[in-house]
């Protein structure tokens, strides 16, 4: 199996230090910097703010994926392209029109995602991943990082990969909260290609060795 694309989630990351982080992170084998934008409403707190985002980009070397939990992604889709996102995902749940919304992302130069929150059926996305270059799975209760990843995720994973190959489509999937070092490679296993680490990146007493260890979970370095 390949070495799954790690993204390093911000949300629960020290912000006293925040240069310092980004500067670890600039030499650390991370894939990408994983940006969440809450507005308020999608879930009752707020993510990143744009000012933020701006002293990231201007900091970091690493590219950034966009995780828009807010009501009505369309506002924030240039700023994103603006503040250097890569990639840009959005959640089905809010978005009556997300053909033209992936449309739209990728017309910006970056890749689409869809994402779904866990109580949200595989169903839904089922016509949209053809759309899509990948699907998100939100494995927490969105909006909040440093939780237990939800015991559904990998039946979850599991149907989404078999809808993703009976359409025979090229679609990554990605899993997003409570990602760790026990639950990495099991996850890889049953069809995840992209992980996102928050908590268990930011919270560590050695952050890039806990990387590395997402980095090589399929070459049977990670098991704890
Ligand atoms: C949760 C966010 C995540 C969160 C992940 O709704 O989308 O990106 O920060 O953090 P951990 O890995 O700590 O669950
Ligand atoms: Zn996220």
């Amino acid at each position: 199996m390949p070495a799954p694309f790690v993204s390093v989630s911000l949300l629960s990351g020290d912000f006293t230090s925040l240069g310092e982080t980004i500067a670890r992170l600039n030499e650390s084998v991370a894939d990408s910097l994983h940006i969440d934008i809450i507005d308020g409403r999608f879930a009752p707190v707020f993510g990143l703010g744009y000012p933020l985002i701006q002293t990231v980009q201007s900091l970091s070397k690493k590219p950034m994926e966009f995780h828009l939990m807010v009501q009505d992604p369309r506002p924030h889709l240039s700023l994103c392209r603006d503040l250097g996102a890569q990639s840009i995902t959005v959640h089905a749940e809010h978005v009556p029109q997300l053909y033209g919304v992936l449309a739209d992302i990728k017309g910006l130069g970056c890749t689409a995602g869809v994402a779904l929150s866990p109580h949200t059926s595989l169903s839904v996305i089922e016509e949209a991943i053809h759309y899509a270059n990948r699907v998100l799975l939100v494995s927490v209760n969105p909006g909040w990082g440093g939780q237990k990843m939800l015991p559904q995720t990998e039946r979850r994973i599991k149907q989404l990969k078999a809808l993703i190959d009976a359409s025979k489509l090229s679609v990554d999937i990605e899993i997003d909260g409570g990602v760790n070092l026990s639950n990495a490679r099991q996850l890889c296993r049953v069809g995840a290609c992209r992980l996102v680490a928050g908590a268990v990146v930011a919270k560590a007493p050695d952050p890039l060795s806990v990387l590395s260890e997402l980095k090589n979970v399929n070459r049977g370095r990670a098991i704890r």
